[in-house]
């Protein structure tokens, strides 16, 4: 399996967009995917049509991660499957706030996802999650887990220091930590061609080396109208924009991190 997260330390930058239409692609090719809701908002869910306020997930992943201790359930028991064909989401409340308290003096504690998720990693090519845009245990855990960081940045300033947050945390990680996630690219999101903010962002971009440049994705007044009410924007319309510009982000994806098993 292998796991990629979506983050950026800025709101609204098209972290859950991503995360969830990567995930339906990757599991529409036949891959088996998990999408993770790292997010208190616990927004990926309803971007799918699941409302994970009322299912169990997250919260208990981590509250009772220990297998030896009264309340643990297999994760197994916690994925919600088949939320799309080959599409099984890990999802999450408010309440992964008050996991991240239960957790916080546990020793290891940044392991702890990464622990959860091998219970389940036979059985997924992918696994994304989506991550908040706070800096919080929660968003740790997710870097800690992930093989790869997919970082979403729309037009403006706050949003690429919405980049570099992330980038210094992971740099962080490569000196105090045993793992941390190797930077899979900067994803340009919400683009208007013509805007002089959409030029900065595109220059910026190109100030990452060419592998890590992981495309462009127009704005859309139908994304701004649709999204979070439970269909993805291939399920709404397959022919707008946004939805073929998520398709060429989804091959460079696959050649980037190397997609390339599917399940049988
Ligand atoms: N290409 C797009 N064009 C127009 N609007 C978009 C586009 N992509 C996403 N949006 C809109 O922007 C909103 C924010 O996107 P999204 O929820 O993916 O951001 P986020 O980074 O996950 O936010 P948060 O930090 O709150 O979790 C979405 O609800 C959607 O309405
Ligand atoms: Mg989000």
């Amino acid at each position: 399996m292998i796991t990629v997260a979506i983050a950026a330390e800025k709101g609204g930058v098209g972290k859950t967009t991503t995360a969830t239409h990567l995930a339906y692609l990757a599991a529409q090719q036949g891959r088996k995917v998990l999408l993770v809701d790292m997010d208190t908002q616990g927004q990926s869910g309803g971007f799918l049509n699941v409302n994970g306020k009322n299912l169990p997930g997250m919260y208990e992943a981590l509250a009772f991660h220990d297998e030896f201790k009264r309340g643990y359930t297999p994760m197994k028991d916690l994925v919600q499957k088949e939320v799309r064909p080959n599409l099984d989401i890990l999802p999450t409340s408010p309440a992964l706030g008050e996991a991240e308290l239960i957790i916080a003096s546990v020793p290891n504690r940044e392991r702890i996802l990464l622990d959860r998720l091998a219970e389940i990693k036979s059985g997924y090519d992918l696994c994304i999650m989506d991550v908040g845009p706070s800096t919080n245990l929660s968003s740790l855990l997710a870097l800690y887990a992930a093989d790869w960081l997919l970082i979403p940045t729309s037009p403006g300033l706050a949003s690429r220091q919405g980049v570099e947050g992330v980038l210094s945390r992971v740099d962080v990680m490569t000196r105090r930590l045993d793992r941390a996630p190797k930077v899979a690219g900067i994803l340009a999101t919400m683009i208007r061609e013509k805007e002089i903010a959409t030029r900065e962002l595109l220059k910026y971009q190109r100030s990452f080396p060419e592998e890590q440049r992981a495309g462009k994705v127009h704005h859309a007044a139908e994304m701004e109208r649709e999204l979070g009410k439970g269909q993805t924007i291939f399920e709404l319309n397959a022919d707008s924009i946004p939805a073929r510009d998520y398709q060429q982000v989804f091959k460079w994806f696959c050649d980037r991190v190397a997609l390339s098993g599917v399940a049988k």
